[in-house]
C-alpha cells in the first residue's frame, strides 16, 4: 500500500514538474481573507509575475477549470457571489505564460472557510482559572454535542486557528497549553468544522480570555538567580571583611600613636614588661600554684637616654584550683 501511495505521489510529482516548465508561480488571494459567511460574496485574485494569455481558477485537486481570464498582465480576479456551501473548498490557480511561453504550475492552495450560521456555536470554558502563573498548564474544552466533527481553537488577533482536536464520545474537544508564558495571554474562541462536504464550520462561540502573569524565576530555576544571591551574598561579606580589616588597622594605629605619645613624655621610662616568660609548675594536693617569674625587657630607646634607670614591673594573673 505504502510503495504504492509514493509511486503515486512520485508519478504525480514527475508529470507536474514537466508540465510547468520553470515558468515562475503566481499566488492567489482571498478576499475578504476571513469570515466569509454562507451567502457572501468573496473574490479570489490570481496575482501573476508576468503577462499571461490566460488565467484559470480551479478547485484542488479537480483537473477541469471552473473559469478562465483571458490576455491578464498582471492580476486575474474571479467573484463569487452569494457562496454555497460546495464554494467552500480549496482553489488554486495557473496561467499560461506569453514570452517565455508554456504553462505555469498551479499556485499554492488556498482555502475558503465559510461559516454556516444555521449551526449553533460551540460552548467553551477554561480551567483552572483565567489569571495565572507563567508556567502553568491551561486546558481549554470546546464542544457541541450533536454536530461537532473537529474543533478549531481561535485567537484573537491570528488570522488561522492556532490548534484543532478530534472531539471526545461526548463531543468534547480538550485544547492543552503547556507551560504558558505572557504571549499566550489573550481572548480565545471556539468553532468547528461541520461534518460532510467542504470546509463549512460553525460560527465562533463565546470568548474565554487568558491572563497569564509573569513573575520572577525562583532561585534556582535555570541556575542564574541563585549564583546572583551567591554573588550578592559574597560581595556583602568582602564589604564586611573589608571594613572590619579598616576598623582593626586604624585602632591598631591609633592604639600605637598613643603609646609612642606616652613613650614621648618627658621622665617616661624607656623600659616596658612588655614580655614575660614564666614557668608553671604543676600544682600541689592542696591547689596552690607557684610560678617562678622571670622578667625579660626590651627597650626600644638606647639605655644611655633613660635618666633613672627603674626595676621592671612584672604583672601576673595567679589562678588557684580549688582541691580535688
Ligand atoms: C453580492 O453581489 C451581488 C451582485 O454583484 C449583489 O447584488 C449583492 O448585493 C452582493 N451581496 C452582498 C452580501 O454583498
Ligand atoms: C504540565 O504538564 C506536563 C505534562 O503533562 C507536566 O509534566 C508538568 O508537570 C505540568 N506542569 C504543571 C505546572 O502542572
Ligand atoms: C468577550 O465576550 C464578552 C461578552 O460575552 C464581550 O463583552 C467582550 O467584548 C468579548 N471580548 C472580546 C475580545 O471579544
Amino acid at each position: 500500500m505504502a510503495p504504492m501511495a509514493v509511486a503515486l505521489i512520485l508519478g504525480w510529482w514527475l508529470v507536474a514538474v514537466s508540465r510547468a516548465q520553470q515558468l515562475p508561480q503566481l499566488s492567489l488571494s482571498l478576499h475578504p481573507s476571513q469570515g466569509v459567511s454562507l451567502g457572501d460574496n468573496v473574490t479570489l485574485r490570481c496575482h501573476l509575475p508576468q503577462p499571461a494569455a490566460w488565467v484559470r481558477l480551479y478547485r484542488y485537486q479537480n483537473p477541469t477549470y471552473i473559469e478562465q481570464k483571458d490576455n491578464v498582465q498582471n492580476m486575474a480576479e474571479f467573484s463569487l457571489t452569494s457562496i454555497k456551501q460546495e464554494a467552500a473548498v480549496i482553489y488554486q490557480c495557473q496561467y499560461q505564460g506569453l514570452a517565455p511561453a508554456g504553462t505555469s504550475q498551479k499556485s499554492d492552495p488556498m482555502e475558503l472557510l465559510v461559516t454556516d450560521h444555521s449551526y449553533p456555536p460551540p460552548g467553551i470554558s477554561l480551567s483552572p482559572k483565567e489569571h495565572v502563573e507563567m508556567g502553568s498548564n491551561i486546558t481549554i474544552q470546546c464542544w457541541n454535542k450533536d454536530y461537532g466533527a473537529s474543533f478549531l481553537l481561535n485567537k484573537a488577533g491570528h488570522s488561522a486557528p492556532i490548534q484543532h482536536q478530534e472531539p471526545d464520545d461526548e463531543g468534547t474537544a480538550t485544547f492543552t497549553l503547556f507551560g504558558v508564558t505572557p504571549a499566550d495571554s489573550g481572548t480565545y474562541r471556539c468553532s468547528y468544522r461541520i461534518g460532510g462536504c467542504c470546509l463549512l464550520f460553525s460560527p465562533l462561540g463565546d470568548n474565554v480570555t487568558l491572563e497569564v502573569i509573569p513573575r520572577p524565576a525562583p532561585p534556582g530555576v535555570n541556575g542564574r538567580p541563585s549564583r546572583n544571591l551567591v554573588a550578592a551574598v559574597s560581595g556583602g561579606c568582602a564589604v564586611a571583611i573589608v571594613i572590619i580589616i579598616i576598623l582593626t588597622v586604624s585602632f591598631l594605629l591609633v592604639a600605637r600613636r598613643r603609646r609612642m605619645q606616652r613613650h614621648e613624655r618627658p621622665g617616661a621610662t624607656s623600659r616596658s614588661p612588655e614580655a614575660v616568660q614564666f614557668q608553671v609548675s604543676p600544682g600541689d594536693s592542696e591547689g596552690l600554684t607557684y610560678a617562678q617569674l622571670q622578667a625579660v625587657t626590651h627597650s626600644t630607646h638606647p639605655p644611655a637616654s633613660s635618666t633613672t634607670p627603674e626595676p621592671p614591673i612584672i604583672y601576673a594573673e595567679v589562678g588557684t584550683r580549688g582541691p580535688r
